[in-house]
């Protein structure tokens, strides 16, 4: 049978390595996910022959015990995965993390207690791998909670910056070196609970450590955190899917963070060390929430005009487009548009939404072809020469204060320059400032009208009041 269970192991993580392939491209996103939910199936009936196997107890008593958290799982699963909204997402992901964290750990401390049975008791290999999956899984977990806490927006997003903070890590880091020494000197308890301890600060403090508009970084980081404590509690309990998965997604996880961190010019060692070295971004200078001029506002049927008299038109989406469901409209639109004969295509910013590849998602659901959806890099050199563009629910990620103002807590960070258009419409439903907690100028300027109300039920409007398509 363990043959048997070793051969599954192995189809498992190459469908999840196919997975990962697939999950690169959006036209084969689909297959890539299918053929993660096949490799997971395949894991678990793998991982239930295994258990069956090496169990101590009666076949039956642990094929009932493994029924049964099988049955709870997959209650829960079923009844989450049915009842969040795509707009939860991000929470719902930090949250699993957490629970990978927490399970490193309580995994860890498993180990550590049945060593004495196991034959690992003083053995300096065992001794690491339960100190190090304990310590990540711990900073996993409360890093995880933290980042939960701001996605729902429970806490503040801003960063907090407590004095020192940067020294405050460093003794910690430094705390757990030491404590390594003691518990693998000792091989005892105490060493492992105040590393703990010390492990949960740790993780609490480098994601409150950092600001709104990195969040992003911070999701992916601790994506690939989570990874590694997988992959640390597969050297403990000896399981080599685990270890494999682990790693999968802990290196895939770090290349996202390092290309999300170029995406919006952070340095990646700065933000994997709570925000090592950024003292802007407090949000006190002139980028911080406040009147900044007078707006103008319009109406559908302006944005209608508008829009029958474009040649050009680009759509920046954000995360008011998904709060909105307003995507399906949106992309009646631009059908309609391009049906008479307008040149339009969407500029997505790496970073918009709440979730790497969020719009991207929204607009495939959409029908949007894909060879209309274009990143931010791609569409910003065309923007001077655009008619006009909609800004539906997008804010931080069109903020002219990002390149203007370097006192702002999103300086430095890639923007679609929209501004540059002739003519720009911003569809929200208030002057509310974006998930960075910034104003943002662009309201404010002579060639933007901004469009109040939900993104859907403007869009909507605008396509009641557009005239039937004409052929140019
Ligand atoms: P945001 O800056 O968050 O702005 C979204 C805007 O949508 C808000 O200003 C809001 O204004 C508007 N809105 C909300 N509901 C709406 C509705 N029903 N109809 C119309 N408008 C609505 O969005 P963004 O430009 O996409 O930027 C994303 C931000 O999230 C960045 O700061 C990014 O760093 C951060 N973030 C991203 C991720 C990932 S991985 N993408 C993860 C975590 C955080 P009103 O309230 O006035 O309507």
């Amino acid at each position: 049978m363990t043959s048997t269970a070793q051969a599954l192991y192995l189809l498992a993580a190459v469908l999840f390595v196919l997975s990962l392939a697939g999950l690169s491209k959006q036209s084969t996103a689909r297959r890539g996910t299918v053929l993660g939910m096949v490799g997971m199936a395949v894991a678990l009936a793998a991982t239930v022959l295994l258990s069956l196997e090496r169990s101590s107890r009666p076949v039956l008593v642990t094929g009932v015990l493994i029924a049964l958290v099988l049955a709870v799982g997959a209650t829960v699963g079923t009844w989450r995965a049915r009842s969040v909204e795509m707009t939860q997402m991000p929470e719902m992901i930090a949250v699993l993390h957490s629970f990978v964290g927490l399970a490193a750990v309580l995994v860890g401390y498993g180990s550590w207690l049945t060593a004495g049975t196991d034959g690992h008791r003083g053995d300096v290999v065992h001794g690491v791998e339960v100190y190090l999956g304990v310590l990540i899984g711990a900073v996993t977990f409360t890093g995880s909670v933290v980042a939960y806490l701001k996605l729902a927006a429970r806490i503040r997003t801003a960063p907090l910056m407590l004095p020192g903070r940067n020294v405050l890590n460093l003794a910690a880091l430094a705390a757990c070196v030491a404590l390594l020494a003691w518990f693998l000197a000792t091989d005892g308890v105490v060493p492992l609970l105040l590393m703990t301890v010390v492990a949960l600060a740790l993780g609490w403090h480098l994601v409150a450590s950092i600001g709104g508009g990195d969040m992003p970084v911070v999701v992916s980081m601790l994506n690939s955190y989570s990874g590694w404590a997988a992959a640390a509690a597969g050297f403990m309990l000896g399981n080599d899917l685990l270890i494999v998965t682990g790693a999968l997604v802990g290196s895939s996880g770090a290349i996202l963070s390092y290309l999300m961190c170029r995406a919006m010019n952070r340095s990646f060692v700065s933000v994997i060390l709570g925000g090592y070295g950024v003292e802007a971004g407090t949000g006190a200078g002139p980028g911080a929430a406040g009147p900044a001029g007078e707006h103008r506002e319009v109406s559908p049927a302006d944005v209608a005009a508008m829009l029958a008299a474009a040649r050009t038109v680009v759509v920046t989406p954000g995360y008011g487009m998904a709060v909105a469901k307003a995507q399906y409209p949106v992309a009646e639109l631009v059908s309609r548009l391009r049906a008479a004969g307008a040149d339009v295509r969407f500029g997505v910013h790496p970073v918009a939404g709440r979730l790497p590849g969020h719009m991207n998602v929204l607009l495939a659901e959409a029908r949007v072809p894909y060879d209309i959806v274009l990143e931010m890099d791609e569409v910003n050199d065309d923007l001077a020469e655009t008619d006009v563009v909609l800004v539906i629910g997008a804010n931080d990620t069109v903020n002219p204060a990002a390149l203007d103002d370097p006192d702002s807590p999103i300086a430095g960070m890639p923007v679609l320059e929209v501004w540059k258009a002739r003519q720009v419409v911003v569809f929200k439903r208030s002057m509310a400032t974006g998930y960075a907690g910034v104003q943002n100028p662009l309201f404010f300027r002579d060639n933007t009208a901004m469009l109040f109300g939900d993104a859907r039920t403007q869009v909507e409007a605008i396509l009641a009041a557009l005239p039937l398509p004409a052929t140019r």
